[in-house]
């Protein structure tokens, strides 16, 4: 399974990269905000900072403007992945910049239709967004299998890329199901490695290393 976070903040980003926990990254317009960069600056040094797919969103709501932008936020790198709303429109967008050979990601995903069409216009990426639907009581990780029992009943190359994730069971959860990537917040990513019993177990080592009086170093 394939971990992208999900911020702006180059800080956080290099964290975790630094630990070989970065396959990639995805930004949206509030973390744009959150960020205070602006959108190219900060998206062109995630790029140089992360060599998987960076994805940037577009924000217009018309099939010409988002694909002009779509093509603007391409030539930022190599890596960067267009990220398009799931809309009749971005969907249009998925198929003209898929087809140019970009890597789209179709993003706002809410349901297993609208994860088919996300495949069939040619899309990279398809990001069901579970935290949203845990948010209104419907099942996020629902959504996660059925996507996944439709794209291998199909053979759809499309990666699903498990979005809104807001616990550590999410990613489990979605990994468990076969989800391709999940994008986590940085702190959600950290808090992976946490258990008491390993919080536990290592106090009780050291009072025991203590009473050898040994050192290694
Ligand atoms: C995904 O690409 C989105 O940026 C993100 O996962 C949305 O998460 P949120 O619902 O916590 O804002």
């Amino acid at each position: 399974m394939k971990f992208f976070v999900d911020t702006a903040e180059i800080d956080a980003i290099a964290e975790l990269h630094d630990l070989g926990m970065v396959d990639g990254v995805t930004t949206n317009p509030s973390l744009i905000m959150k960020s205070g960069r602006d959108i190219l600056e900060v998206t062109k040094e995630i790029c140089d900072l992360v060599d998987g797919p960076v994805s940037a969103e577009v924000v217009s709501l018309e099939a010409d403007d988002m694909i002009a932008e779509g093509r603007k936020l391409a030539k930022i790198a190599d890596n960067i992945a267009v990220k398009v709303p799931l809309t009749w429109a971005g969907l249009k967008t998925c198929k003209i910049l898929s087809d140019e050979g970009h890597m789209v990601n179709v993003t706002l995903c809410f349901s297993a239709n609208q994860a088919l069409l996300a495949a069939k216009s040619g899309a990279t990426f398809i990001s069901p967004f579970i935290g949203r639907l845990d948010d209104i009581n419907i099942d996020g990780m629902e959504l996660i299998a059925d996507i996944r029992d439709i794209y291998d009943n199909y053979g759809f190359e499309t990666q699903i890329l498990a979005a809104s994730i807001r616990t550590v069971n999410h990613i489990s959860d979605a990994a468990k199901i076969g989800a391709d990537v999940i994008t986590a917040p940085p702190g959600v990513i950290k808090k992976l490695a946490d258990h008491p019993l390993t919080d536990a177990g290592l106090a009780a080592f050291m009072k025991d290393w203590a009473k050898t009086g040994q050192k290694i170093l």
